[in-house]
């Protein structure tokens, strides 16, 4: 089993039905997940992040949300950019992006 250095959670809205509805999927949550994917595998990080996408955190009006852990640095108003800006400068440089964070 891998150990993860960082572990992404995206919320994208997933009910226990599987269906993608609600506030952070209405907000392209999907497509942010997307952009993830690619910024980790772009840059070869995927031995070392794991990501997943999650059911709602009750937070919606702050959506799109993602949490960074181990640090437990939670996101919002997420968008394709600041996806790519999480990997970049909190994944691997180290430091939360403060202006993203709630
Ligand atoms: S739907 Fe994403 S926080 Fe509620």
């Amino acid at each position: 089993m891998i150990t993860p250095k960082h572990h992404i959670f995206v919320c994208t809205s997933c009910r226990p039905d599987g269906t993608q509805k609600g506030f952070c999927a209405a907000q392209g949550a999907r497509g942010l997940l997307g952009a993830f994917m690619d910024e980790i595998d772009d840059r070869e990080l995927s031995g070392g992040v794991m990501l997943t996408n999650t059911g709602c955190f009750g937070i919606c009006d702050k959506g799109p949300v993602a949490v960074v852990y181990p640090e437990g640095v939670w996101y919002g108003g997420l968008d394709d950019d600041a996806a790519r800006r999480i990997v970049e400068e909190h994944i691997e440089g180290g430091a939360p992006v403060e202006d993203l964070r709630i």
